[in-house]
């Protein structure tokens, strides 16, 4: 049996929004936490932007644990000499959510 067009159609379209939906939630968590005080998803602040995180990650599968545990320490050296203060308000797995976040972004 195949889906009829228009059904398959406004199943796309749902999920387009759900996917639209949990962008913003992440977004939403981003800020909430403070991250984008310091980062901007295109634009470098006094963080390189989402973009050039997620395009020097890759190709590196382990990017996510790393990044992750970053985010609650803090650190430096990898994009200057700025460091990142360390971020405790943000839960291991909050930091899991929005690094698979900034890494997703194009
Ligand atoms: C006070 C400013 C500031 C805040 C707040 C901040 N960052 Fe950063 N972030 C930086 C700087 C500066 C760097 C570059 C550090 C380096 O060169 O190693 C960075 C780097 C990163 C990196 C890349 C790390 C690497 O090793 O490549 C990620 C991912 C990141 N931040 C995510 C976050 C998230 C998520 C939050 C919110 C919980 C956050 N940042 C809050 C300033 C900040």
């Amino acid at each position: 049996m195949s889906i009829p067009s228009h059904l398959a159609s406004v199943l796309i379209a749902s999920t387009a929004l759900l996917g639209a939906a949990s962008a913003s939630a992440n977004a939403d968590l981003a800020k909430a936490k403070n991250c984008l005080a310091c980062h901007s998803v295109d634009r470098k602040l006094v963080g390189p932007s989402y973009k050039d995180i997620a395009a020097k990650y890759r190709s590196d599968k382990g990017a996510a644990a790393k990044l992750a545990a970053k985010v609650r320490a803090g650190g430096s050296g990898v994009w200057g000499t700025v460091p990142m203060p360390p971020n405790p308000q943000v839960s291991e797995a909050e930091a899991a959510t929005l690094v698979n976040w900034v890494l997703s972004a194009k």
